[in-house]
């Protein structure tokens, strides 16, 4: 998006630099560093402990910010878990929801996942749950008719993700509650690249579950979100026991608070939170829609400009919003991102946490740049020119 880049100090502080990595983590607007410095200078204290000021004003912005990503989702703020991550936001849905199935059991994995969408769905098969894959395309789609025809109802859970982070393509993850929904089956949805593409709406798309991180939508490191349906939530255990998710306990009797504060021990990420809500007013005052729409538009101009590459074949979607990943015959991608780092610009080579999405479409690795609202035509121009310049150099 043009002019976005003033909002982001890294810019200023880092002179010529072409960041094209936002899938791995997005750069931090001023409004974000400079309101969580204000409040850690402000308005700090622990939260719903303190009867002093300090600690009631922090309560209130910690509470806030919970209200703020449940608009940002469409739910209810009793609905939303703060977590550490989306990595943590999957494990405490599969330990706390998953936990209790067995043999007999089944989950559907997408076959297009981050590792933290496949790997707390694997060890279910130590106890016997059975753990298929949703097999992929060759445009790197999701190939929704083997899931129609596949489902059961011994299937208890379908892992997707709503936009994966090598594809870039936004699933039709509405369809996918549909078709599980028939039979019974819950769907969570790991929306970790989604959420700073696409506007999420988590009633519509009929999800049960939904994950999310602050630090890829423009907010800090070290918070995100479990989204659940309420009742889902008010029949799971805990993740973690500790302080501040208790209403009461006696050494024979403990009394857990109802959700969200039950899956919320220890202090919480009370800044961390504050943040993550000024990132969403950041999203929201350029808008989801703009965002969604100015996104697709660079992505499809990075991939025309890089498709006249001899040799490159692109993992990456046609429709993909928000990044592009490819290899070059015969070339390996590390080398190509570290001679497009010479030039500055900053991109991640490898598998990108998705060996098995690699393995299943043919490719050993791959590099991938992605892009954020800051990133502008001169971006991809850049991309582009320090390509053909590396493919000069190692041809
Ligand atoms: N999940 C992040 C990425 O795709 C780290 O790069």
């Amino acid at each position: 998006m043009k002019n976005n880049k003033i909002f982001f100090p890294i810019f200023a502080n880092s002179p010529g630099l072409v960041y094209l990595d936002s899938a791995a983590s997005a750069q931090k607007p001023a409004s974000v560093t400079g309101g969580m410095k204000h409040m850690m200078e402000n308005a700090y204290a622990n939260i719903h402990r303190g009867i002093y000021k300090l600690s009631i004003e922090a309560s209130a912005l910690y509470d806030d910010a919970r209200k703020k990503v449940a608009g940002f989702i469409g739910a209810d703020a009793g609905e939303v878990v703060f977590t550490r991550g989306t990595t943590e936001a999957i494990n405490l849905a599969a330990y706390s929801f998953a936990g209790k199935f067995g043999a007999g059991d089944k989950v559907i994995v997408g076959g297009a996942e981050h590792h933290s969408n496949i790997l707390p769905w694997l060890r279910l098969r130590e106890r016997g749950v059975e753990v298929e894959f949703i097999p992929v395309l060759p445009d790197g789609a999701l190939d929704l008719e083997w899931l129609e025809k596949n489902i059961s109802e011994s299937v208890r859970l379908v892992a997707v993700s709503g936009q994966s982070n090598v594809i870039g393509l936004v699933n039709d993850a509405a369809l996918v509650c549909a078709i599980a929904h028939e039979h019974g089956a819950k769907v969570i949805v790991d929306a970790a690249q989604m959420a700073a593409h696409a506007k999420i709406d988590v009633r519509g798309m009929g999800a049960d579950f939904l994950a999310f991180s602050a630090h890829k939508i423009y907010g800090p490191t070290g918070i995100g979100v479990l989204w659940g349906r309420r009742e889902l939530l008010e029949s799971m255990e805990p993740y973690q026991l500790g302080g501040d998710m208790v209403e009461s306990v006696a050494l024979d009797n403990i009394v857990y608070r109802d959700p969200p504060g039950k899956f919320e021990a220890g202090t919480a990420l009370i800044v961390e939170a504050h943040g993550l809500g000024l990132a969403i007013d950041f999203l929201s005052g350029l808008g989801m829609e703009r965002v969604e729409r100015e996104s697709l538009e660079l992505t499809l101009m990075a991939r025309e400009k890089l498709s006249g590459i001899d040799g490159i074949r692109f993992l990456s979607h046609p429709q993909a919003n928000g990044l592009v990943s490819f290899a070059i015959d015969g070339v390996s991608p590390f080398d190509i991102a570290t001679l497009l780092a010479e030039a500055g610009v900053c991109v991640r080579a490898g598998m990108h946490c998705a060996e098995p999405l690699h393995a299943s479409l043919g490719f050993g690795g791959s590099v991938r740049a992605s892009f954020g609202v800051y990133n502008d035509e001169d971006d991809i121009g850049a991309l582009a020119a320090g390509l053909k310049k590396a493919m000069e150099i190692l041809r």
